[in-house]
């Protein structure tokens, strides 16, 4: 984790938020490239579950909500964590996080464990005794549930179908840790799917394959992602059953993502809350219904730091240690570095000028500083997929080589080939 971290903070992926006051626990923000890294990963997704899925409508709303949601999706009952506090050091803890009963950091005796709302409140409004207290969303999938009938009145969704949201949430967790894995602000990826409850465990089982696919389809080694099935006594409040993926950091397995199913918990909830009915029309029927919930809900922070982890990669080349990130070229932040031999020549104004033309198909990089030895290497240690020098023979008949990151093997090709050989390899679409 370490070397990871480093390498983050050094090539421009992850900073610590607002690092020259001495940074805040659980923010972060997300560099050049890792805000390259975190956008492919969404617009992958989005790609993968919304675009191109015929049952799928998407969705972006506000972070700030009434609070009478919260009340009604049992947070602000049900989203506590179990802390205890230190006596000797007064230092507070996750009682989960705890192993026997005195105080992992100095060995003092705890206190018994207290309740403490996850939630990170906020208030609206300018004046003191008019603003409204409320708090910024520890999930994005309420506002599905709530938008439930707006989006079935204004679109031709039929059941079964899905609602997918892409946004930041906010939790405001005890002990922030594991570099991004923990945050108290982060952003998820979810989906919930509404379908008839007779068809709550097929939908359960294609989902699982459909998110286990999607993890491999970015590149994340299947030998480091396994299934965990949350025992009936510890699902959230709202669960049937809960499944989570796994991947095996370097500090131990982690949650990437959840499965959940929620019945018709939300809506129901919502429904009583509000007052409004959110039922819907079942055609097939003839009668109105609440349709069960079948909820992934995936961390694109913690994938991002999945991605990281598994593309990190050292290998001895001629003696030297080569860092490289074998990112999966669909995610890769820069897709192809434009590398001139040498600066002299006119091969730099080349370069440039052929720089500015992929510029504009897809992120590329252009560097003409130093041996060419090391820009490869520079280049690798950021995961660019695809390296294109321009040498003499380009000056003599356009041809150009490229030199592909894993195998190191170049080929040559004429320039007017390149974008379209690029563009093939990084880009979204599969069959
Ligand atoms: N709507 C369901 C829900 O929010 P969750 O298991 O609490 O379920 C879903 O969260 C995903 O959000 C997790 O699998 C994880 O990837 C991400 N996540 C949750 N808390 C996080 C945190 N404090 N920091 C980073 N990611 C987090």
């Amino acid at each position: 984790m370490d070397k990871l971290v480093s390498l983050c903070k050094r090539k421009g992926f992850i900073y610590q938020s607002s690092g020259i006051y001495g940074g805040v626990n659980g923010c972060w923000d997300f560099g050049p490239l890792g805000v390259e890294l975190k956008r492919n990963i969404k617009d992958d997704w989005w790609y993968n579950f919304v675009r191109t899925r015929e049952d799928m409508v998407g969705l972006d709303a506000s972070i700030i909500m009434h609070p009478q949601v919260w009340v009604a999706s049992g947070h602000v009952e049900a989203f506590h964590d179990m802390l205890v506090d230190c006596k000797e050091c007064k230092k507070r803890f996750r009682q989960d996080h705890v192993e026997g009963d005195r105080c992992p950091e100095c060995g003092g005796e705890l206190t018994e464990p207290k309740a403490f709302n996850s939630m990170l409140r906020t208030r609206l409004g300018v004046s003191d005794d008019t603003a409204v207290e409320t708090y910024l969303r520890p999930e994005t999938c309420q506002a599905i549930f709530v938008d439930f009938k707006e989006v079935c009145s204004s679109t031709r969704v039929k059941l079964p179908f899905g609602i997918a949201q892409v946004g930041k949430s906010f939790r405001n967790e005890v002990n922030p840790r594991n570099f991004i894995f923990r945050s108290r602000e982060f952003e998820q990826m979810e989906i919930e799917f509404f379908c008839r409850q007779e068809e709550e465990e097929d939908w359960f089982a294609q989902w699982q394959e459909d998110i286990w696919s999607w993890f491999l389809a970015i590149g994340i080694s299947e030998s480091k992602l396994r299934w965990y099935e949350h025992p009936k006594e510890s699902l959230a409040h709202y669960s049937k059953r809960t499944v989570d993926v796994e991947y095996e950091f370097p500090f131990g397995w982690g949650e990437l993502q959840g499965l959940a199913n929620r019945g018709s918990y939300d809506l129901t909830q919502h429904s009583k809350h509000s007052g409004k009915d959110l039922s819907y029309f079942d055609q097939e029927k003839n009668e109105h219904i609440v349709p069960t919930v079948i909820e992934p809900s995936a961390g694109v922070d913690r994938t991002a730091l999945a991605v990281l982890c598994d593309a990190y990669d050292e290998e001895e080349v001629k003696g030297e240690t080569r860092v490289v990130m074998r990112f999966h070229p669909r995610i890769a932040p820069i897709k192809a570095a434009v590398l001139p031999l040498v600066k002299k020549d006119g091969l730099a104004e080349l370069g440039e000028e052929f720089e500015r033309k992929l510029r504009k198909k897809f992120p590329t990089y252009y560097d003409h500083a130093g041996a060419i030895g090391r820009r490869y290497r520079r280049m690798d240690e950021v995961g660019t997929p695809f390296c294109i020098c321009l040498d003499y023979e380009t000056k003599e008949n356009g041809t150009v080589t490229v030199r592909e990151r894993d195998s190191m093997e170049q080929s040559r090709m004429h320039m007017d080939e390149v974008a379209a050989f690029v563009q093939q390899r990084t880009s979204f679409e599969r069959d």
